[in-house]
């Protein structure tokens, strides 16, 4: 496996690569982003890990500064998983000017769920998988659904800016008590971290609940809201979308996800689940 550091290097081994699959990330990998390489893996020759950490899309009171940065630990799992390249830039490489060109994605789709408590963040994160895709030119790039909105926002983009790269989706990897696998888990506590399953169970029991014929989408959202907050948590919103634009259901044969996002002492967790 060889690790990149520059645009250069990466270019020239993207050169010979054959069909190549991009996988964007942070870093700080786990379960759920190997599971996106193994899946990458079965879909081109070569898949592509990037690790970056991007300002862009971190708001001035979030966690950019603390946010967890094990690059050698992510290689050998990286390794492990049989990546082939690992594109790793520090921000000079990424942003050697401040960056004054932007991705704005579609306003109905940065104004709602994770958009309205994180203004700015699809812009940000838009504007760095355009940048990224531009230097990998992959086939193919992956993301996870556990980020839905995310992939709703960059695959809309990626059509409507006609990038030459098919998006995949991956499902959502958890932990054996429901708990979606992110990077943001380690901050938690051992209480909290025993207390974070609850905003998956609340998420079933309204899917649950749907797939049951229950279509008072406002009280199972306010009950499951009111059940967190009695467990100490902060929610920021847990609604019951469309899976095709995450706006309000209109038909009863619309295809559903119930999204979630709620503060646990200092971590904010999201999860969702389609109905
Ligand atoms: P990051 O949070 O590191 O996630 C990288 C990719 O892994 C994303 O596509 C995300 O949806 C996926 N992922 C995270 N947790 C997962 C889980 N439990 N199961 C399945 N997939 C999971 O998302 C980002 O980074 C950034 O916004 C990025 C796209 C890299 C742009 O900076």
């Amino acid at each position: 496996m060889q690790i990149h550091h520059t645009i250069e290097s990466l270019r020239a081994a993207r050169a010979s690569a054959g069909k190549a699959a991009l996988v964007p990330t942070m870093g700080n990998l786990h379960e759920g982003h190997i599971t996106l390489m193994r899946q990458a893996g079965e879909r081109a020759d070569c898949v592509i890990a990037s690790i970056f950490v991007n300002r862009l899309q971190f708001g001035p009171r979030e966690d950019f500064d603390s946010y967890p940065r094990t690059l050698a630990a992510d290689c050998e799992k990286l390794e492990a998983a049989g990546v082939a390249h690992v594109f790793a830039p520090n921000e000079t490489v990424m942003y050697p000017e401040p960056q004054s060109y932007h991705v704005d994605p579609a306003p109905a789709q940065i104004s709602i769920l994770e958009g309205e408590f994180r203004p700015g963040h699809f812009r940000g994160v838009a504007t760095v998988v355009l940048k990224l895709l531009n230097i990998v030119q992959p086939d193919i790039a992956l993301f996870g659904k556990k980020d839905y909105q995310q992939l709703m926002v960059l695959s809309n983009m990626v059509r409507q800016l006609g990038i030459p790269v098919e998006v995949l989706p991956g499902e959502t990897v958890r932990a054996a008590d429901g708990l979606a696998l992110s990077s943001r888990n380690g901050y938690l506590s051992a209480e909290e971290r025993s207390e974070a399953p609850r905003l998956h169970r609340q998420l079933a029991r309204i899917a649950d609940a749907v797939r049951g014929g229950d279509h008072d989408f406002l009280k199972l959202e306010t009950d499951a809201m009111a059940e967190l907050a009695a467990h100490g948590w902060q929610p920021d919103y847990i609604a019951v979308r469309r899976r095709a634009d995450l706006q309000p259901p209109i038909h009863c044969s619309d295809p559903l996800v119930v999204l979630g996002a709620a503060k646990l002492g200092r971590t904010r967790l999201i999860d969702n689940l389609e109905v």
